[in-house]
């Protein structure tokens, strides 16, 4: 239990009542605090103050806090007892989870994230999505929550006429085996154009995407490699993302499904044909009455939203899931309002979240985009990053060997991209900035990776092995501050899923850093002796676990030296 959950649980004792209590964000306040006195007073028309007072009271607090204070308009606050934190801090180099407490009710839980197209350009949106998602999959399955994780890549469309007749006429075999993505984006964008520019090469487009729908063999085959060959290349950066997938069930796996999905919702009632088109209503949703949710167009094609309810209906049958997580960017969330409106209807209910997520913007704060103003690529991306990370090491260590150099400097480069992304709340557009993300100073993971290297080179010099002491002697304002710090890794880590908001963990981790320099400032570690020294290293060994756990649940790593 954590010390907040503690804390919780006596006042739910003494009130009766639930209450809640947070860290707060100034040691001359204590270490936690509650609102409870303010709440209640305010239902029962009485002063705040004295509500407090009678709390105190009635709270049983005094084996591991001293005596509760209030403050300002009726603040309960709370200091915890030095022996207690010691104790506390003791326990957590025993525990594989770092006090990060499992959930009660484990649920199964689909995460759709990433979710590219085949052979249209990956937008920010998808690098947005890759990074967050992975992330809240992390941390759910460190909570204890089975987790699968499912890539619903965009492998089916109409963007494949234009590929079709793009692959036929204008295909180079060499730029395709190099960048398969960018050929196939070229061979779209060419049709595109030229289909745009001439009628009789549109129809022919549509063509042969009507010969693909029909399951016509030479189409099909052409289907299957460009969708084969963008996997590998998505593999590619996926493997140097660290990022794995359980499932990569694309649109096309769920093309069968469709047909018979409106049909199903047509007999039930719950769709009607509408000029032609099949739709569902919501008449008596407010925010959706002028917003039907179509699901098959007049023509006799399904859409983006069928194809999404086929798959939600896959998922909650296979997997028994109890929640879906989808982690895409904001301009969808009308769609996917209409989809779960409509699950909500088929009676399917399972707790369905759209996690959505801002923009990325380039340096002149607007979207970012390269200079000819094409969609950034994801490999451009990760290849820079590590090209700038890799003269940072080589400024630093010189000596090292290159092959060493080079692994740093993909740690360094791709940790850099992720929590540029994961320590800004999803929902601002952040400025991509390459110079702040592979600062060494500041909120950034450089920043934090340095400070695991750094405990990591205090063991080398240490000259032995660590060796948990049976109890912390914590004499030093800044040890017991580190330790409180330390402690709060439990309270911080299930706090992300309230929201879906990693960039608390991300700041956490860099108040922990902050809270380790000052710490390693204040108290000689190799000089000191006997129980403070070993006490110490304690200290030190804890927040170097905490640290690459934390990373970790970021998906980032920690290199050894850098
Ligand atoms: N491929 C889609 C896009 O690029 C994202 C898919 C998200 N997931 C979903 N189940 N709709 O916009």
């Amino acid at each position: 239990m954590t010390i907040q959950t503690l804390l919780e649980s006596r006042l739910r004792d003494a009130l009766g009542a639930p209450a809640q209590v947070s860290a707060t964000a100034d040691a001359r306040f204590g270490d936690y605090q509650t609102n409870a006195a303010m709440i209640l007073a305010k239902t029962r028309r009485m002063n705040p103050r004295q509500v407090a007072t009678e709390i105190i009271e009635k709270l049983q607090v005094d084996d591991f806090c001293q005596t509760p204070e209030i403050a300002g308009a009726g603040f309960i606050n709370f200091r915890l007892k030095p022996e207690f934190v010691a104790g506390q801090t003791r326990a957590l180099l025993d525990d594989p989870q770092l006090g990060v407490p499992k959930a009660e009710n484990p649920r199964k839980i689909i995460v759709d994230f990433s979710s590219p197209n085949v052979a249209k350009p990956m937008h920010v949106g998808h690098i947005r999505s890759t990074i967050l998602g992975d992330t809240l999959a992390r941390i759910a399955r460190f909570l204890g929550h089975e987790v699968v994780t499912d890539n619903h890549i965009g492998d089916w469309g109409t963007q494949f006429g234009k590929v079709i007749y793009g692959w036929k006429h204008f295909r180079d075999d060499v730029a395709l085996e190099r960048d398969a993505i960018q050929e196939l984006v070229r061979l779209y964008k060419h049709a595109n154009s030229l289909a745009d520019a001439d009628p009789a090469i549109m129809t022919t487009c549509r063509e042969e995407l009507v010969k693909l729908q029909a399951g016509d063999p030479e189409n099909l085959d052409i289907w299957k490699r460009t969708v084969a060959l963008s996997w590998r290349e998505f593999e590619a950066m996926y493997g140097l993302l660290g990022i794995h997938f359980d499932e990569h069930l694309g649109e096309s796996a769920y093309n069968d499904a469709l047909a018979p999905l409106v049909d199903k919702l047509l007999s039930c009632g719950i769709a009607e044909v509408s000029e032609g088109a099949v739709c569902v209503f919501f008449r008596d949703n407010p925010a959706l009455a002028e917003k039907p949710c179509l699901i098959r167009k007049s023509d006799g094609g399904f859409l983006y939203a069928t194809t999404d309810l086929a798959t939600l209906q896959y998922r909650i049958q296979r997997w028994n899931a109890d929640a879906i997580w989808y982690v895409v960017g904001a301009p969808q969330a009308l769609h996917f309002e209409q989809v779960f409106n409509v699950a909500a209807r088929m009676g399917i209910s399972g707790d369905l979240r759209h996690i959505p997520f801002g923009s990325i913007l380039g340096e002149d704060r607007k979207l970012m985009k390269t200079r000819s103003g094409e969609n950034v690529s994801l490999r451009d991306v990760l290849e820079e990053a590590q090209q700038r990370a890799l003269r940072l090491v080589e400024e630093k260590n010189p000596e090292m060997p290159a092959e060493e150099k080079a692994t740093i400097a993909q740690i360094i480069g791709i940790g850099a991209v992720k929590y540029a992304e994961l320590s800004q709340f999803r929902m601002s557009d952040y400025v991509f900035s390459w110079d702040k993300m592979l600062s060494f100073q500041g909120n950034t993971a450089p920043y934090l990776q340095n400070a695991y290297v750094r405990i990591r080179s205090i063991f080398r010099k240490s000259g032995s092995e660590f060796d948990a002491p049976t109890a912390l002697a914590l004499t030093e304002p800044a040890e017991e501050g580190l330790c409180k710090k330390l402690l709060q890794f439990g309270e911080i880590v299930p706090s992300i899923l309230d929201d879906f908001r990693p960039n608390l963990l991300a700041n956490y981790l860099y108040e922990l850093a902050n809270a380790f320099h000052g710490f390693y400032e204040a108290c000689p570690v190799l000089k000191s002796e006997g129980e403070t020294r070993t006490s110490r290293l304690a200290l030190c060994e804890l927040t170097a676990r905490v640290l690459q756990q934390g990373l970790e649940l970021l998906g980032i790593r920690v290199p050894e030296r850098m």
